[in-house]
């Protein structure tokens, strides 16, 4: 198979944990004989500092030209200090959401056995819980018409949603539902806004056409807390803009770091894949992030292109260094190892170069004797 790929590295961690990704994508194609071509492309605090503009012509051309894009992170904290700023490097993640009609945000929250002991929360809650959170990404309070008073006093950002851009994601919502346990919540605040409303009307009437589902709903701030109180209870979230960016990187607790979770961006064309997390600048170049977001983000790509079995390697290479305690810092601040490690490791596993007896004081030094 022959895929171009555009590759947004954007700001902070981004670089470093999409080099990551890349590394697998190769041995993968190698080992599968595909053949992936990434094109390197500009976004975000990057892209303002080369060319001026958050998300440049010459990246939204490339991106609409390729079969899937693998993007890194979003951020700096010059912009997020600065609430005068014009022009934010976010709006160049906003704008080619929005441009490529990527309006459901697919983010799987599941947990691993060898991380139950490093949560904060308690293993006989977190044990065996597996759910998708959709989250959607084209519309809603990110998307309203955004107003500031002459004076600076006054400012709103307006909530709008149609039932088209609700129907839409929750086609995908209900059919992802069928796939797996058949229970869809949907997560609103419909007690106070009205397009929560609007979202329980749309969801109640395509329920019906989705008989097999079992459709609950749930207020928002209960949400937040029944996620931590009984996540097992989710198997299908469906949710707008807002709330969704909220819950979604509260569950990532459940899982053991927000460096772990991935997510699918899809709409009518080419899809994009990004780890939930931010751009983390103060780990920046210091090879300490977490890759495993960016390489499951990967995964789900190679889902996306239907090599499932070479997207079930990958993901049964980072259960292995999961397993056996290869984690970044985020996850176990005593016993870490690097980016470029956990990198390497993945890649190996996906090889079938991990020896069986394993030196890991070797492997923290970097003098992996695996290869
Ligand atoms: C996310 C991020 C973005 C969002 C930011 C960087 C604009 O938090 O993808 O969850 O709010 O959507
Ligand atoms: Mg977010």
């Amino acid at each position: 198979m022959k895929k171009n790929i555009a590759v947004i590295l954007g700001d902070g961690i981004g670089p470093e944990v999409t080099q990551q990704s890349i590394k697998v994508l190769d041995a993968i194609a190698a080992q599968f004989n595909h053949e992936f071509h990434y094109k390197y492309v500009l976004m975000g605090a990057d892209a303002i500092d080369k060319t001026g503009s958050p998300l440049p012509d010459e990246t939204l051309e490339v991106c609409l030209a390729s079969d899937a894009i693998l993007f890194g992170a979003i951020g700096h904290p010059k912009y997020d200090n600065d609430p005068t700023a014009k022009v934010r490097p976010e709006q160049g993640l906003l704008k080619l959401r929005k441009s490529l009609q990527l309006f459901a945000n697919i983010r799987p929250v599941n947990t691993y056995p060898a991380l139950h002991h490093l949560s904060p929360l308690k293993s006989k809650n977190i044990e065996d819980v597996d759910f998708v959170i959709y989250r959607e990404l084209t519309s809603g309070i990110y998307f309203g018409k955004k107003e500031i008073n002459a004076e600076g006093t006054q400012a709103s950002d307006d909530c709008v949603y149609t039932s088209a851009e609700i129907e839409r994601i929750a086609h995908l919502a209900f059919k992802h539902a069928q796939k797996r346990k058949k229970k869809l919540m949907l997560v609103d605040k419909a007690n106070v806004l009205e397009t929560s409303r609007l979202w329980r009307k749309v969801v109640q009437n395509i329920a019906k056409e989705y008989n097999d589902v079992a459709v609950e709903y749930m207020f928002v701030d209960n949400a937040a807390m029944q996620i931590i109180l009984n996540p097992k209870q989710f198997d299908v979230v469906l949710t707008e803009n807002m709330f969704g960016d909220i819950i979604s990187d509260e569950a990532s607790v459940i899982s053991g770091s927000l460096g772990l979770l991935p997510s699918a961006s899809v709409g009518t064309g080419v899809a994009l894949f990004e780890p939930i997390h931010g751009s983390y600048p103060q780990a920046a170049g210091k090879d300490i992030a977490n890759p495993v977001g960016s390489i499951l983000s990967a995964a789900m790509m190679l889902d996306h292109f239907g090599l499932t079995k070479e997207a079930q390697l990958v993901r049964d290479a980072v259960e292995w260094t999961l397993q056996h305690g290869f984690v970044t810092k985020d996850i176990d601040p005593i016993n870490s190892y690097s980016t470029t490690t956990i990198g390497d490791l993945v890649k190996d596993f996906t090889e079938n170069k991990i020896p069986t007896e394993l030196n890991k004081d070797n492997i923290r030094l970097s003098k992996s004797t695996i290869i």
